[in-house]
């Protein structure tokens, strides 16, 4: 009897921590044109900056025919307009919250003064405005933005605040790469969602300790797009904005396609790659090759690629096995013809760990960051601007996390002790680490230094963030001391 009683019990325990795995392979009717999200309008000042307005915003939103659901956007109902800088380039975005509570807007990716990054302690209280400006510094890449109130950073994002900010620079005007912004260069924001009748169900499984996951996806807003394409190659903007979903990217008939960024930028040269996993936060830039009339689905596939690092059973508690048939790309009749791609893209401006003059240790728990909950009058690191560290992040946790880090953009030196595989080689801001896996990263601290005011780094499965896996680091000058951030601004 006993045995039975654990038998069952130990069923049902299963059952309602894995029992979100699902599968809309086949199921889609790809009935929806995807929408693209518009460029953001923006104005250059005298001085040469440029100026973009984004304004929070509550609203409606049909996805599905005749049930209004209630959302929240950004300039309009749901997510928000492209904003699109050069480097070298002063921008200023004049942030107005017209929702019912206090926000953030955080420039995920973006090397910038701590005080501008948006992050908790950088409110937007209700009704109020903030015009953060900085100086973009940094290579092409594929950024993106998002609120980031401590405690509430999964509602807001969930409830439809976030957008993307491209970058773009010599190089990328110079290389030969499909450029033409919704037309052979695709913004794609995949999500993951749920409805109870017209509204979002944002509701948490039982036991479902990785925080919401969704039924089906969309992308850019749209259930079960397509998009017909007049090129021969297209370049997609992937970027991974779910809460807690990890996705294996591929198609559906395994056509392999070229890796050509990360999320900070462009790789030294294009990886040709059949799947590119993402979790929360991570970009990959790829740029497939399509035939006349033919129509293939951007898939993603239960198994991921970094089973070869990480014990597979254990993956399978994060919900990421899985599948979702995400976008279906139509080929018309008649294709533009494309250059071919370069074979070599940039020089990396990452840093290879040579001159690292100190390593962190962070060991990544549900319960916190080595050992402590985010406090928002705590600083837990303290760096020296300039300088080259390594941070060595490990996850022993029985779950998967994610480790993304404010204001830099990094290099992967060892995942596990092997070389990083390509999708890990170029610029990253977030890497995934299921279960068992310890990653060695190398960034290099260039910001202005400001002991008072932190960045953060924390897990990017955004319920685990506002349940305290977040970390405070501040840049100081050489011998400087940090300050104390104030512990009022933010709400937990
Ligand atoms: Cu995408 Cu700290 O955030
Ligand atoms: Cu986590």
């Amino acid at each position: 009897v006993f045995t039975v009683v654990a038998l069952v019990l130990g069923g049902l325990f299963l059952w309602l921590w894995t029992g979100s795995q699902v599968s809309t392979v086949g199921k889609e009717s790809f009935g929806n044109e995807l929408a693209i999200p518009p460029l953001a309008p923006s104005r250059v000042e005298n001085d040469g900056t440029r100026v973009f307005d984004l304004r929070m915003q509550a609203g409606e939103k049909e996805f599905r025919e005749g049930q209004r659901t209630s959302t929240w956007g950004f300039n309009g109902d749901y997510l928000g307009p492209t904003l699109r800088a050069e480097r070298g380039e002063k921008v200023r975005v004049r942030i107005h919250n017209t929702l019912g509570e206090a926000s953030t807007v955080h420039w995920h990716g973006m090397h910038l003064p701590a005080a501008m990054d948006g992050g908790p302690h950088q409110m937007v209280p209700a009704g109020g405005s903030w015009s953060p400006r900085w100086q973009v510094d940094q290579p092409a890449a594929t950024l993106w933005y998002h609120p980031h109130p401590h405690g509430a950073t999964e509602e807001h994002v969930q409830r439809g605040l976030a957008g993307m900010f491209l970058l773009d620079d010599d190089t990328s005007a110079r290389l030969t790469l499909p450029k033409r912004y919704g037309v052979d260069d695709l913004p794609v924001i995949v999500q993951d969602v749920k409805f109870d009748g017209a509204q979002f169900d944002r509701g948490h499984r039982v036991m479902q300790s990785v925080g919401f996951l969704g039924d089906r996806t969309m992308v850019n807003g749209t259930l079960s797009p397509y998009r017909e394409v007049t090129d021969e190659l297209i370049r997609l903007r992937l970027l991974n904005a779910s809460t807690a979903r990890t996705y294996d990217f591929g198609f559906s008939d395994d056509r392999p396609f070229a890796l050509v960024g990360t999320d900070g930028g462009f790789l030294e040269r294009p990886a040709s790659l059949e799947r590119v996993q993402l979790s929360p936060g991570e970009r990959a830039e790829i740029v497939v090759r399509m035939r006349v009339g033919e129509r293939t689905v951007l898939r993603s596939f239960s198994q991921g690629s970094y089973d070869k690092y990480a014990d597979a059973f254990q993956r399978r508690f994060g919900g990421g096995d899985d599948s979702f048939d995400v976008l279906e790309l139509r080929a018309a009749d008649r294709l533009r013809p494309s250059s071919e791609l370069p074979s070599k893209l940039r020089e990396l401006e990452i840093p290879d760990g040579e001159n690292a003059v100190r390593a962190r240790h962070f060991d990544l728990k549900r319960s916190g960051i080595n050992g402590r909950k985010m406090a928002m009058d705590r600083v837990d690191e303290t760096v020296t601007r300039g300088t080259t560290e390594t941070w060595t992040v490990r996850n022993n946790n029985g779950m998967p996390h994610n480790f993304h880090v404010h204001d830099v953009q990094f290099r992967v030196l060892e995942v596990n002790g092997h070389t990083p595989p390509p999708e890990l080689r170029g610029p990253k801001d977030t890497v995934f680490l299921p279960n068992g896996t310890t990653m060695k990263l190398a960034m290099r601290f260039d910001g202005p230094a400001d002991p008072d005011t932190p960045y953060m780094y924390h897990c990017h499965l955004l319920y685990h963030e506002d349940q305290g896996m977040m970390g405070q680091f501040v840049v100081v000058e050489k011998g400087q001391r940090a300050g104390s951030p104030a512990a009022g601004t933010g709400t937990p």
